[in-house]
């Protein structure tokens, strides 16, 4: 494979996205539209990526601080060949160069491929038959069917409106021709801009050849310039990954009703219900099920387990055959091993449960360390914070704690220990023992009056 460049033009305001971000910095799938496209360059394996940017520069430029990418600024915009004229002084003479567009997120990297395959001796294009071609450049193809020049739309005769090849704006050719084709575009022009697309006309006179490779993944050349094609192209993209998930086997109830924004991998056998979110980094074990309306985020969840609807899980490890939720909050921090019951309105934070345990209602255990076989009554409270600093609970194996009880940290309660119910415990509980700790012991007043409202 001889060396390849990549230019990606980013330098467009995007006037219609009606925003104050930079266009290319609107995201789908929680991912900044420029980054898809930067990642289908990098899994090309350049020798350089050229971003060519202009409005919004220093924002965009800051958000990919960490990758691989020769900035260039575009201060006007003249046109997409002069966005390219700006990256000349960056191309290696000796390689190839691939034109890649930064607002069109779902570029198609096997597409790509292909037309730097091709491109070692010549310029390559890639075009697509637009049902709708209005706006863009026309392909025109000599009788032969040889491509012999585009056409901008405002250039264009009414014959020549009627082409429906058009041009994707993704092309590659030889570095060798490039550096001299651009010296000689012009913006002599119904828009006066500088076109790159005048590149075909001044190869075919160079007696260079010229290819077009017609794709029919409309979606794979499609650029995002409102709110409108923001939003449909989420879809479109959820709709890819959604797919995805089928032929891998995982069982989705409604392939229209999952978000993924990030990467969700999953085992064999995994259900998956309505509406459900998953972010950052989700890996899903075998015979897992995750019913309605949970949002998983940066979790593991191993085999087995099974995750009632309403659910949250973030930044958690879920060992095997736990049973989770309803309506159960698990925050960063938190490690279940196996065979755990986690129920409704039972928030972890920071929490490590051992085999077995049971924390089935109305829970905040915080900052905790619950052994095997440990009990956990409906209500109860680790009270971690003092308001300056925050302590750990450790509750042994086998412990039963009665409900509605606060384990004021930091404390320890031992192996097999009890609490009785509606105790404050602030001192450590020893191992096997009955603890209780109440205001008062229970006594009826006969005679009681309940209060009346006064008239
Ligand atoms: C361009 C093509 C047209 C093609 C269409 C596909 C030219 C002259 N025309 O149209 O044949 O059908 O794309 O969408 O190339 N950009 C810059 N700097 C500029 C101008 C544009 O960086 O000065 C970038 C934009 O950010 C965008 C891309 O180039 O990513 C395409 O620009 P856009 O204005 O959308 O396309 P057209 O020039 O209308
Ligand atoms: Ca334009």
């Amino acid at each position: 494979m001889s060396k390849l460049n990549i230019v990606i033009l980013a330098a467009g305001k995007g006037t219609r996205m009606q925003s104050d971000l930079p266009k290319v910095l609107h995201e789908i799938g929680s991912k900044p539209i420029l980054e898809h496209v930067i990642d289908c360059a990098k899994s090309l394996n350049p020798h350089k990526i050229i971003v060519v940017y202009g409005y919004g520069g220093e924002k965009v430029k800051e958000a990919f601080v960490n990758e691989p990418i020769v900035w260039v600024n575009q201060a006007e915009q003249l046109g997409t060949g002069h966005a390219v004229q700006q990256a000349i002084p960056h191309l290696d003479d000796d390689a190839n160069t691939l034109i890649l567009l930064g607002d069109v997120p779902l570029v198609d990297k096997l597409a790509c491929k292909e037309l730097i395959t091709f491109a070692t001796k010549q310029l390559v294009i890639q075009s697509f038959n637009k049902l709708d071609p209005t706006g863009y450049g026309r392909i025109i193809r000599a009788p032969s069917g040889e491509v012999i020049a585009i056409i901008e739309h405002k250039d264009a005769t009414e014959s020549q409106r009627k082409i429906v090849e058009v041009n994707t704006g993704i092309m590659a050719m030889p570095n060798e021709y490039l550096k001299k084709w651009i010296t000689q575009i012009t913006n002599n022009n119904a828009q006066g801009e500088y076109y790159l697309t005048d590149v075909v006309a001044l190869a075919v006179a160079q007696g260079i050849p010229v290819i077009a490779k017609i794709t029919s993944d409309e979606w794979s050349v499609t650029g995002i310039n409102s709110k409108n094609d923001l939003v449909q192209m989420e879809r479109v993209l959820q709709n890819k990954i959604a797919n995805q998930l089928l032929q891998q086997g995982v069982t989705l109830k409604d392939a229209n009703r999952i978000d993924v924004r990030g990467e969700l991998k999953c085992g064999r056998d995994v259900e998956i219900d309505v509406n459900c979110v998953f972010e950052g980094n989700v890996t899903i074990g075998d015979a897992v099920k995750i019913a309605s309306h949970c949002v998983i985020k940066n979790a593991t969840i191993a085999a087995g387990s099974k995750i009632a609807p309403f659910t949250h899980i973030d930044d958690t490890l879920i060992g095997e055959n736990n049973r989770i939720g309803p309506f159960a909050r698990l925050r960063p921090g938190t490690v279940l091993q196996s065979d755990a019951h986690v129920g409704n309105f039972v928030e972890l934070k920071n929490a490590q449960v051992d085999v077995g345990s049971k924390i089935n209602h109305l829970s905040y255990v915080g900052d905790a360390t619950i052994g095997k076989q440990v009990n956990i009554g409906a209500g109860t409270i680790t009270c971690n914070y003092d308001g300056a600093n925050k302590f750990r609970t450790v509750i042994e194996d086998g412990a039963f704690i009665g409900s509605d009880t606060q384990l004021v940290a930091p404390v320890t309660v031992g192996k097999n220990a009890t609490i009785a119910a509606g105790s404050t415990i602030t001192r450590d509980a020893p191992a096997g023992a009955l603890t209780l700790c109440r205001a008062r012991e229970q006594k009826s007043i006969t005679g009681w009056k309940r209060p009346e409202k006064i008239k």
